[in-house]
């Protein structure tokens, strides 16, 4: 039967969105029963073809090789692809021409917004402000539909505690509670109520790519299952309990054999344990890549993806060249195929793809949508919750807006190194730079000037790597001399200097890995220079991932990490240093004192021989360095604000736990400064005897409240015996009896300290 469209569409009058009960899902079954029973061997398999579009800006899809297999039923989708009219035009390819009509699905890494770009998502998460991340997603997804994109690779969940690595920028940092609850945040804000203003989410990536051998992009990983289960699949699996609707493999190897066709991971962890039923894509190429990893032939390496629970093949053009063939040799079923195929046309389904193939394709949204005045304020407020002051002698910031103001250093006058990593949507100069939005804020009250100061590396080639595509065309024609020269003429007028140093766009992010995390040598040169004017120096620290920084911690009055901010950071900076708003953010990496001491963080486990408490430097036969301290420079939870809070009154309800029992820690946290401004509470816990080994802390709750001057609060932690449990090496949740502590405080190192037993 020659089916239309319009049969097809006929065939749906139901409701199509969340297939949240059994209704929905009988709904959804039969209409994919029936139109699969239509399809052919090859339309089904072109279902699990997803290549990339060629380009993100330009070209016309009915031109290009995505129009032509849209036409022909060869592809399930495409992604990264920008402009609602050539995605209208390419869905009509797909809907019109194709026999079977079947809509397309259209991704984008969409990872900290479209056009209005959010912080980086490690600056996001230093926020820890729920409500905020979610929100940031939400408007992603309005403005993403806007542009006629029905699903974003986001977010990405690997916790990661090597920041040699660049893609720590795209995560949430090193701790599993925090990662869990912001990966939940993301996925409610992506995909809401699936509303044609929603888009769906995909976890990323699966699994353990965080954990990549020295920090070097894409390499190696080989963990324990008990590490895996504790300390870096809770973010994934909260993601999927919070139906996040698909899923996409990672590069790495886990156990040997590549995330794309890990049975193990995919089949026994992903689908059988933990429930997912929903569409998994590899990462870009990553069938192909197995090649490489010493696997062999695209044949064999499609059938072990498929056959180990991978759906869909993004660029590998893999599955489409080789399946029939498989199909043919008996190595794969049709029911296989059918399986996988069946997974891209409930996402199409989720989507309202079928009742409305055009439901993303309104074109009219995309000019009144996008980067609104709505959107950016809400980017702004945000990007001022991320960042983090980690020293302030002296009360240095926030400053006034009086004199001359200098704003010195290679990133302070970029409009592209505003953004961050992975801003694909974002025409990349849309972005205030910092000196002009420091100006703006200043107004006629304040002489703001600017110097360069230095390039970023004094290696021209170290400089365009590190440019990655994004930060191009930075280099000046002037020598390094005549750069810092002009620096120290403009400084030597100011009253202030904000030094804007540290990391490009491209110096993080995917394939950005470092192996050196010190402020780059040229631009050390500048801000030592810049120190001895003897004019107070605030360093904001762009970077998308923590950064050593020994000279600067010892002889800076004031550092405020700024990540990348997105495009409203100029602003958001400019509230912050002058005080509009005080600052709130608070890490979620560690920042260590040295890359020897990596991996460092907060959580770590005690060993048999922890350096005894109140060792001044180096303890013999202990588990320490000869040459540094184990402490970070910064720890997990540290940022500072405007204010001092103090906490007082910490105590226990009750010290003894029932099994089915809870009992409450509370604290009281006082503003004693004369400025508002907002306060992280955290609360750890310790199990002090267990099976396993055990972390010496491990976050279990925070609170991120706001306290007037002179204003108290009390936060509490409610402790159920659930939040005390642990992974054995099976996967098996163990809770058991025994001494605990709990600990509250202001970051991961200030705590103080009580003791309960778990009955
Ligand atoms: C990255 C993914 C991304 C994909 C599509 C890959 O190289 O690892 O995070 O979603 O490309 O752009």
């Amino acid at each position: 039967m020659k089916l239309t469209r319009i049969s097809i569409l006929a065939a749906l009058a139901i409701s199509l969105a969340s297939c949240g009960n059994k209704g929905d899902k009988a709904d959804m079954d039969s209409y994919i029963d029936n139109l699969m029973s239509q399809m052919t061997l090859e339309e089904k398999i072109g279902q699990l073809n997803l290549p990339p579009a060629g380009d993100i800006v330009t070209g016309a899809p009915q031109d290009s090789p995505i129009g032509d297999m849209a036409s022909k039923g060869q592809i399930g989708g495409t992604f990264n692809i920008k402009g609602a009219e050539k995605i209208k035009a390419l869905q009509e390819l797909a809907v019109e021409k194709s026999r079977m009509h079947i809509p397309l699905i259209v991704g984008m890494d969409v990872i900290h917004g479209y056009e209005t770009v959010f912080p980086i998502p490690l600056a996001l998460a230093s926020s820890w402000d729920m409500e905020a991340i979610e929100k940031s997603a939400s408007i992603a997804a309005n403005e993403a539909t806007a542009g006629g994109i029905n699903w974003t690779f986001s977010p990405m969940v690997d916790i990661a505690r090597d920041p040699r690595w660049g893609r720590v920028a795209e995560g949430a940092g090193e701790d599993p509670y925090l990662g869990s609850q912001i990966a939940q945040a993301m996925v409610k804000g992506y995909q809401g109520d699936f509303s044609d203003e929603n888009v769906l989410a995909c976890i990323k990536h699966f699994a353990l790519y965080g954990g990549a051998e020295a920090g070097r992009d894409y390499n190696t990983v080989d963990m324990s299952r008990q590490r895996m289960y504790n300390e870096y699949l809770p973010p994934y699996k909260a993601a999927v309990d919070a139906g996040a609707a698909t899923l996409m493999t990672s590069f790495n190897i886990i156990d040997g054999v590549p995330a794309t066709a890990n049975e193990w991971l995919l089949q026994d962890l992903l689908r059988d344990q933990w429930g997912f039923d929903n569409l998994v894509v590899t990462d870009y190429a990553s069938i192909n890549e197995m090649a490489n990893h010493g696997m062999g032939n695209t044949l064999e390496n499609s059938v072990r993806a498929l056959k180990a629970g991978t759906d869909m093949d993004m660029s590998s053009n893999a599955f489409v060249s080789v399946l029939s063939e498989a199909l043919d040799k008996g190595l794969i079923s049709e029911a296989d195929i059918d399986k996988a195929c069946r997974r891209v046309l409930e996402a199409k389904y989720r989507l309202g793809l079928f009742e409305n193939p055009y439901r993303f394709n309104n074109v009219e949204r995309e000019k009144t949508d996008v980067y609104t005045d709505e959107h950016r304020a809400a980017a702004r407020e945000i990007a001022a919750k991320t960042f983090v002051l980690l020293k302030n002698d002296n009360n240095t910031l926030p400053i006034k807006p009086q004199g001359t103001i200098a704003v010195i250093g290679p990133l302070g006058n970029t409009s592209n190194n505003m953004v961050g990593t992975w801003s694909v949507a974002n025409p990349g100069d849309k972005a205030k730079t910092l000196y002009e939005g420091i100006k703006e804020a200043a107004g006629d009250k304040a002489n703001v000037v600017y110097a360069k100061g230095s390039n970023l590396y004094a290696d021209p080639f170290v400089e365009d790597a590190a440019a990655n595509g994004y930060g191009g065309g930075m280099r000046d024609s002037r020598s390094e001399d005549e750069l810092l020269a002009e620096a120290l003429r403009v400084a030597r007028g100011a009253d202030v200097i904000l030094a804007a140093v540290g990391e490009s766009v491209g110096m993080s992010g995917e394939g950005s890995s470092r192996s050196n995390l010190d402020l780059p040598d040229t631009q050390l040169r500048l801000l030592k220079a810049l120190v001895a004017t003897s004019k107070p120096v605030v360093m904001l620290n762009f970077a998308g991932r923590p950064t050593t920084m020994e000279w600067e911690a010892a002889n800076i009055p004031a550092i405020m990490n700024v990540w990348h901010g997105g495009t409203e950071a100029a602003d958001a900076i400019a509230d912050v240093v002058f005080g509009k708003v005080s600052p709130s953010g608070k890490l979620t990496m560690s920042i260590p004192q040295n890359v020897g001491q990596i991996p460092v963080y907060y959580n770590h486990l005690n060993t048999g021989r922890p350096v005894p408490e109140g060792t001044p430097h180096f303890h013999p036969f202990s588990s320490n360095y000869l040459d540094v301290r184990n402490e970070p420079r910064y720890p997990f939870g540290y940022g500072m604000t405007y204010t001092t809070f103090d906490y007082s009154d910490f105590a226990l309800d009750n010290n003894k736990l029932s099994k089915d029992g809870k009992i409450t820690a509370s604290v009281k946290v006082t503003n004693k400064g004369n400025v508002a401004a907002d306060e992280i509470v955290q609360f750890y816990t310790r199990d002090m005897a267990a099976s396993l080994a055990r972390p010496v802390k491990e976050l279990k709750h925070f609170d991120r409240i706001s306290l007037a001057p002179g204003e108290s609060k009390v936060v509490e932690f409610e402790i159920t015996p659930d939040k005390l449990g642990f992974y054995n090496a099976n996967g098996e949740y163990l809770i058991e009896p025994g001494e605990f502590k709990v600990m509250a405080g202001p970051n991961s190192r200030d705590v103080q300290t009580l003791d309960f037993t778990l009955e």
